[in-house]
């Protein structure tokens, strides 16, 4: 079973399979969602559940409070929707939109 993930403001879209965090959906679709660890410690991947309903999985209490939870705010990273989602998050642009650079560098030191 999938379901419809919609974000806000952007109005993109991308699917998500039942058991899937939406994080990972997004990623999978290249839509740019914000996140640092991807396991619900760091809270960079929060935002606002404005449709439907989500499940989270395990996750730090500081990145996402029961009272927050009940606001409105979920974490992306750990959120297992159960039903066609809107989302609001910011985005960030999607792989590939970054202009792949070539940087001179100097290793320092390597120890194998
Ligand atoms: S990416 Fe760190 S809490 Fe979701």
């Amino acid at each position: 079973m999938t379901f419809q993930v919609t974000v806000q403001p952007s109005g993109r879209q991308f699917t998500c399979e039942e058991g899937e965090a939406v994080l990972t959906a997004a990623i999978r679709a290249g839509v740019g969602l914000p996140y640092g660890c991807k396991n619900g410690a760091c809270g960079s991947c929060r935002g606002k559940l404005l449709e439907g309903s989500v499940t989270h999985g395990v996750h730090q209490v500081r990145a996402l409070s029961a009272a927050d939870e009940e606001k409105g705010f979920s974490l992306f990273c750990c959120a297992h929707p159960h039903s066609d989602i809107v989302i609001e998050a910011r985005e960030v642009l999607g792989v590939g939109e970054f202009p792949i650079k070539k940087l001179p560098t100097r290793v320092a030191k390597l120890d194998r």
